[in-house]
């Protein structure tokens, strides 16, 4: 049996913080052996709004690389594909762009949101909105089964596949009744890939109210030293105050959120939480040191592992180089099957990327 095919990726913005990790990093790491996958550095994607800042988005996009191997992801069992070296992926945007109507990209609800959140008004790009199609031909070009995300991109996920349906359904003769998992028995290109969620949807942030982000300077990022989370922690607010000897309510300390998600002994965690509330002599600053030990427990084998590519930047350029020359074959391949499916096959074309 041939391995199911994953894509998932990240645009490069900076360093990966602990949002990401649960939100979607660890759920890639667990579909490592038994899935073929795919890793996307979407910096096409980032210059969709920092146009004007190539060589930041060079960086992060260098930094992201180190963030993944940092956690676990291994290049020689997975594929790192660079989104600008891979030409297949640009040339089925323009071809998808044309099987959605202009105001169902308008109306994504993820980019409403980016747009709200980022404070675009009506001043994006014209690129902004294309990347959501440009999206589309991301996933499209692996024809994965799956594809690991964070809950704020469902809505992407659902557009590409409303793509491969229309895809098939046009230029494959699939039936506009078949069901989503047999659209390629039927004889269609595309998988209906779906969307898998990582366990915690929204990570708060060390503000204990918004939505970890770096943007909102509340992230405590993978790179962070053990220091450094210890003081974000320490510092964090524990949403009430009061004395280790008065009852508290773990419900509204985000302290407690970290624990549950982060202290592997789901006992302890609930023995935690029963003390706080019965004011059985637990102060803040003890549930603080036992989250920030097991925060330190999960990152210290990444900070080790980062050690080694640091000032490396030569390696992962290599590592980035020989994962998107494996990534074309299977994208010009896909992209030849869907010109042959539009009546476009005038000719095979050859490509490879040394
Ligand atoms: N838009 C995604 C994000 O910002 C990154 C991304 C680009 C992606 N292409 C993708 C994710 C394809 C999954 C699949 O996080």
């Amino acid at each position: 049996m041939p391995k199911t095919r994953v894509l998932t990726g990240d645009t490069p913005t900076g360093r990966l913080h602990l949002g990401h990790y649960v939100g979607s990093l660890q759920n890639r790491l667990a579909m490592q052996d038994e899935h073929e996958c795919y890793f996307l550095l979407a910096n096409m994607h980032a210059f969709t709004t920092r146009a004007d800042q190539p060589a930041d988005i060079r960086a992060d996009t260098i930094e992201i690389v180190k963030d993944w191997l940092a956690i676990g992801i291994d290049p020689q069992r997975s594929t790192i594909v660079l989104q600008t070296e891979v030409p297949a992926i640009a040339e089925l945007t323009w071809f998808f762009a044309m099987l959605l109507p202009f105001n169902r990209v308008m109306r994504n609800p993820t980019l409403k949101t980016e747009i709200d959140a980022k404070g675009l008004g009506d001043q994006y790009s014209f690129g902004f909105p294309m990347y959501a199609v440009g999206q589309c031909a991301d996933i499209l070009a692996f024809r994965p089964e799956w594809v690991p995300v964070g809950e704020d991109q469902v809505a992407h996920i659902e557009m590409t596949r409303e793509v491969a349906r229309r895809f098939n359904q046009l230029y494959c003769a699939v039936s506009s009744h078949a069901e989503d998992a047999d659209h390629e028995k039927l004889g269609g290109l595309f998988p209906v890939p779906k969307a898998k969620v990582g366990t915690v949807g929204r990570l708060v942030g060390t503000d204990g109210k918004q939505k970890m982000s770096k943007s909102l300077d509340n992230a405590i990022f993978l790179s962070d030293t053990a220091k450094q989370v210890k003081k974000k922690i320490g510092q964090m607010y524990p949403g009430q105050s009061r004395d280790p000897d008065q009852p508290g309510d773990p419900d509204i300390n985000p302290v407690f959120e970290y624990a549950a998600i982060f202290i592997d002994d789901k006992a302890r965690v609930a023995e935690l939480r029963d003390r706080y509330r019965r004011g059985d002599n637990l102060g803040d600053g003890h549930v603080k040191g036992e989250v920030i030990e097991a925060v330190n427990a999960l990152l210290e084998p990444m900070r080790q592992r980062r050690a080694e590519y640091e000032n490396h930047d030569d390696h992962v350029i290599e590592i980035i180089r020989r994962g998107t020359a494996r990534a074309n074959e299977v994208a010009e391949e896909t992209l030849h099957l869907a010109k042959k499916a539009m009546s476009l096959d005038f000719g095979a074309r050859s490509l490879t990327w040394k």
